[in-house]
């Protein structure tokens, strides 16, 4: 049962879409198992002990294809393979299978796949909530996108988005992680 578990739960979240959802994976472990996880500042992870715990929730955004934050995990929890770990990540793409594969190899190693419980769920994009460096960032891509001939729609999405904030976030789209809890609670 969950509610016996010691459940901890971590985010690295520059702009709010991933901790949003880590929220709703709190709140849906209280309300439906009775299960209160404890929560890990990210700063914590390095010296942090999961000889006690049972499951480790972590979510990050996606940063240029990369998982923020999530080198420091797989370091880490590496010491602690008892510990189940379900990871998640957040992005503005639209998460096709193809798009998520590649996500996927670029951040974790086969053995890493085979531990790891992977979702990713759709995040959003706020400029004004960037700081210095990713404003930097985006705005050399913005120049890049404004160049391109024949852009996707992902691409206008994108840009389209410069100009006013988007959030995809969606409480539904955490069905196939609620669905894996449900599984986790009956003894998996
Ligand atoms: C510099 C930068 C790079 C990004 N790179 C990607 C990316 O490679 N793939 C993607 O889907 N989204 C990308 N995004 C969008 C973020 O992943 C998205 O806004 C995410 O929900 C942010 O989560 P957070 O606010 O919790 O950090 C990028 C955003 C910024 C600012």
């Amino acid at each position: 049962m969950l509610k016996d578990k010691q459940i901890v739960l971590c985010c690295r979240s520059k702009t709010g879409f991933t901790a949003v959802y880590m929220e709703w994976i709190r709140n849906y472990l209280k309300e439906r198992f009775g299960a209160l996880a404890t929560l890990m500042e990210p700063g914590e992870l390095k010296k942090a002990d999961f000889s006690q715990c049972d499951l480790l929730i972590y979510g990050g955004g996606l940063y240029a294809g990369k998982i923020n934050g999530l080198d420091e995990v797989k370091k880490r929890i590496k010491g602690f393979p008892k510990t189940q770990v379900i990871l998640f990540a957040t992005g503005l793409s639209q998460g096709r299978p193809e798009e998520l594969e590649r996500v996927w190899k670029a951040n974790l190693k086969a053995r890493e796949m085979q531990r790891f419980y992977v979702f990713y769920f759709r995040g959003g994009f706020n400029f004004d909530r960037l700081d210095r460096g990713d404003r930097l960032l985006m705005r050399l891509m913005k120049k890049k996108l404004e160049r391109e001939s024949g852009l996707s729609s992902e691409g206008k999405e994108m840009l389209a988005a410069f100009e006013k904030p988007v959030d995809f976030t969606n409480r539904e789209a955490l069905g196939p992680l609620t669905e894996l809890l449900e599984k986790m609670d009956q003894g998996l």
